[in-house]
């Protein structure tokens, strides 16, 4: 085990080197970084102005700040994958073969757990991923580092029109001797990097729907699995929390008492999406329930000690129900009496012109708005919802096409 490291590198300048408890960087010069999990799988990195994140099905997303101030986001593709991982690995042979003559020798043993995760292995763990998972469509910004569980998969409803998450999939609930075994893969895929993650999220789009005497059974199984809060003998690592998204409908089937069950089996927080408080618009949408039904299950949570994230989605409707969406949203947040251990969570809406959605949009000749338009539609809500008191809810932009896991 070491702190931080450095070493003067010919070709490259001083090279810094930080060995955490579940994570290895590399920093060149303090100007690129490259982060690695205790396995030696390439994690994060900031090279040439732009941050890769690598997905636990390794994928690579690359997120750069662009001209106009506004974040680009790419997904690489094999070939590009398989060159910035050659890129990545052939700076780290070259510094390996510098520490082999130096006094940091010890280092050694590192740099070669990093080298053995060469493109093709790391290209192998995607075909481990989806052995054990459906594909991880969305969690909220806060939960990116969570243990994703997929107690059950899909969407209850899915027949929102503006979200294709799941549709490549049905509704299916796991039985507790299934779920355990998904459990033990995700252990044996993780491995030690277990230890970066924060909490336990229970996918796919609302867990919570499922009948609570079931839903109870299955917390039972993550509280035998994981250390929760508290640790446990043998694990080096403890997760805080269990966190789900739930739909309205699903959210108004369960009672105060339910919730207050959910609270003891150390449920933190559940997220729900309003999308908006207007009810024209939230029909056309064909969100389950209703806003106003929405405004009541997110008191009765909160009630239960349970904190909210509430989803918006900034640019809904169009031009042609732009006012009455922005103002009806922050009625309807402003009713929910919130705090300051909730989230207000806004989704600017994306759209491929394809879906249900966009059909509806045309059909009422509604005109979606522009980046810059919905960029302010989206300040209104912060600006209108932002912290006044030190007890208010934080808001937050959830970017969709900035997530990966
Ligand atoms: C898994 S979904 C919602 C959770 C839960 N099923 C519900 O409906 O309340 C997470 C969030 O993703 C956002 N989302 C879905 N499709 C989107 C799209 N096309 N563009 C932007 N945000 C989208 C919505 O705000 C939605 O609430
Ligand atoms: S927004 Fe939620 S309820 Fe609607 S289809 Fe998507 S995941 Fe399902």
């Amino acid at each position: 085990m070491f702190g931080l490291r450095h070493l003067p590198v010919p070709g490259i300048g001083e090279v810094y080197f930080k060995r955490q408890p579940h994570r290895i960087t590399i920093s060149e010069n303090l100007q690129q970084h490259y982060s690695f999990d205790p396995a030696g799988r390439f994690m994060t990195g900031f090279l040439n102005g732009a941050n890769y994140r690598r997905g636990l099905d390794s994928t690579i997303l690359r997120k750069q700040i662009t001209n106009e101030a506004a974040k680009a986001c790419h997904r690489l593709s094999d070939a590009e994958m398989q060159s910035f991982i050659n890129r990545i690995q052939s700076r780290v042979a070259h510094i390996s073969e510098h520490v082999a003559h130096s006094d940091q020798a010890d280092l050694l043993p590192y740099l070669r757990t990093i080298l053995h995760w060469d493109y093709a292995r790391l290209y192998q763990e995607r075909a481990a991923f989806h052995d054990i998972y459906k594909p991880v469509s969305i969690l909220p910004p806060d939960q990116y580092l969570s243990v994703v569980l997929q107690m059950a998969e899909g969407c209850s409803w899915n027949k929102c029109t503006f979200c294709t998450f799941y549709r490549d999939r049905k509704f299916r609930v796991k039985c507790p001797t299934d779920f355990r075994l998904h459990i033990h893969k995700i252990k044996e895929l993780l491995g030690q990097a277990i230890g970066l993650r924060k909490s336990i999220f229970l996918g796919d789009a609302n867990a919570l729907v499922i009948p609570q005497r079931r839903l109870l059974d299955l917390l039972q199984v993550i509280h035998e699995e994981f250390p929760i809060d508290a640790p446990r003998s043998g694990d080096n690592y403890i997760l805080k929390g269990i966190y789900a998204f739930l739909d309205i409908f699903g959210a108004d089937r369960k009672t105060l008492d339910d919730y207050r069950e959910l609270r003891a089996y150390k449920m933190k927080r559940i997220y729900i999406g309003l999308e908006t408080g207007d009810d024209e618009l939230f029909e056309l949408l064909n969100k389950p329930g209703s806003p106003q039904a929405c405004v009541e299950s997110v008191r009765t949570i909160k009630q239960a000690g349970i904190a909210v994230g509430v989803i918006l989605l900034a640019g809904a409707g169009g031009d042609r129900f732009a006012v009455q969406h922005t103002d009806q949203s922050i009625a309807r947040i402003q009713a929910m009496g919130l705090d300051a251990g909730d989230l207000v969570y806004v989704s600017p809406l994306v759209v491929s012109g394809e879906e249900q959605y966009s059909q509806q949009l045309r059909r009422i000749g509604a005109r979606a708005l522009d980046r810059h338009e919905m960029q302010r539609q989206a300040a209104m809500f912060k600006t209108a919802l932002r912290p006044t008191r030190t007890d208010s809810p934080k808001v937050s932009p959830y970017n969709i096409e900035e997530f990966i896991y």
